[in-house]
């Protein structure tokens, strides 16, 4: 059987973790690509000579060459620049959105059946920016935001209770920013409400450290985050190729789900062989509504901003 083929775009910290995350977990045949030469190719050949040390074959190609991607199952997307201290995800905006529209162009031209997982922020501008560009059907586009984000506050639970993070589940939806929903009533472990072991203040302490998740990262680098965002991005990639069915708090279109109205944003979506299978329409009481509406308007008002430009 022919291997599923992954392009990572962009070779930079997130791009050349998800390369490596996904060559150790034998995801397929693998192309990291930049725009730099020399990045893209000498990561690859780190990554590719640590095959006989992981006691894994490793398939792995660094370029700056498109015909490599040719024919692609899966492309991820992370080639933008990442914030610094004191920027905010929306600062990006101009600067990602010409370098989304090159690859979107060179990604319709050489992978035309592929699933494209986007990665660079603003991010769910920046999933609107890769639709508009390539024309590909909406279901094979998806923004990778919800699954590092519900990720962290995971975590956060499994650190404050000292339990397992595994059978922590939690979902998270709205757009990618400081307004993210993440929503604690449906936050379980093993199936309990985590209101039955927390207070109400210490959730919402733990709410805000998601919300401002990213930014803790960025102010002890100085630059953002790329261990788990990586490891999000390649679950995905995984979910579709192997065709898990995976619940990923991710950014998919929604045209009536939760009244959206054509736009992607943050919801709990079911990947699987055909992108995004579908969505979850959870029964969201009046504050979550108020919440997932805000932060939607805001990400309306990023896409009318890609919108001007593209
Ligand atoms: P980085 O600066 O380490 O890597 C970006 C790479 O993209 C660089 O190597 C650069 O040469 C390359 N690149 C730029 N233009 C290109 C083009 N036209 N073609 C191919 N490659 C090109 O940045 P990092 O930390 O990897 O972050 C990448 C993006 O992902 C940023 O926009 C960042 O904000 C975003 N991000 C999003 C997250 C999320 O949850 N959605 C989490 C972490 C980062
Ligand atoms: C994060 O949340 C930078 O968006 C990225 O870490």
């Amino acid at each position: 059987m022919a291997k599923d083929k992954i392009t990572v775009v962009g070779a930079g910290n997130v791009g050349a973790t998800a390369a490596h995350i996904a060559a150790t977990r034998r995801l397929g045949q693998i192309v990291l690509l930049d725009i730099v030469e020399g990045l893209a190719q000498g990561k690859a050949l780190d990554m590719a000579e640590a095959s006989g040390l992981y006691g894994s074959e490793q398939c792995i190609l660094g370029t700056t060459d498109w015909s490599a991607a040719a024919g692609s199952d899966v492309v991820i997307v992370t080639s933008g620049v990442p914030r610094k201290p004191g920027m905010s995800r929306d600062d990006l905006l101009a600067t990602n959105a010409n370098i989304v529209k090159s690859v979107s162009q060179q990604i319709a031209a050489h992978c035309p059946d592929a699933f494209i997982i986007v990665v660079c922020n603003p991010l769910d501008a920046m999933v609107h920016a890769v639709a508009k560009t390539t024309g590909f059907p909406q279901r094979r586009i998806i923004g990778m935001a919800g699954a590092l984000d519900s990720a962290r506050f995971c975590y956060f639970l499994a650190a404050e209770l000292d339990v397992c993070v595994d059978d922590i589940h939690c979902v998270l939806m709205g757009g990618h920013g400081d307004d993210m929903v993440p929503l604690p009533r449906f936050t379980t472990i093993s199936g309990v409400p985590i209101a039955q072991f927390l207070s109400e203040a210490k959730i919402a302490e733990l709410v805000d450290r998601t919300r401002k998740g990213g930014i803790e990262v960025v102010n002890l680098l100085g630059y953002s985050a790329y261990y788990a965002p990586a490891a999000g991005a390649v679950k995905m990639a995984e979910a579709i190729l192997r065709d898990t069915r995976g619940v990923f708090s991710c950014s998919a279109y929604c045209r009536d789900e939760y009244g959206v109205g054509g736009y992607f944003v943050g919801v709990p979506a079911v990947l699987g062989r055909r992108g995004v299978e579908r969505i979850i329409e959870l029964d969201l009481d009046d504050s979550e509504k108020q919440q997932f509406g805000e932060s939607l308007a805001h990400v309306k008002e990023l896409v009318a901003a890609v919108d001007r430009m593209l």
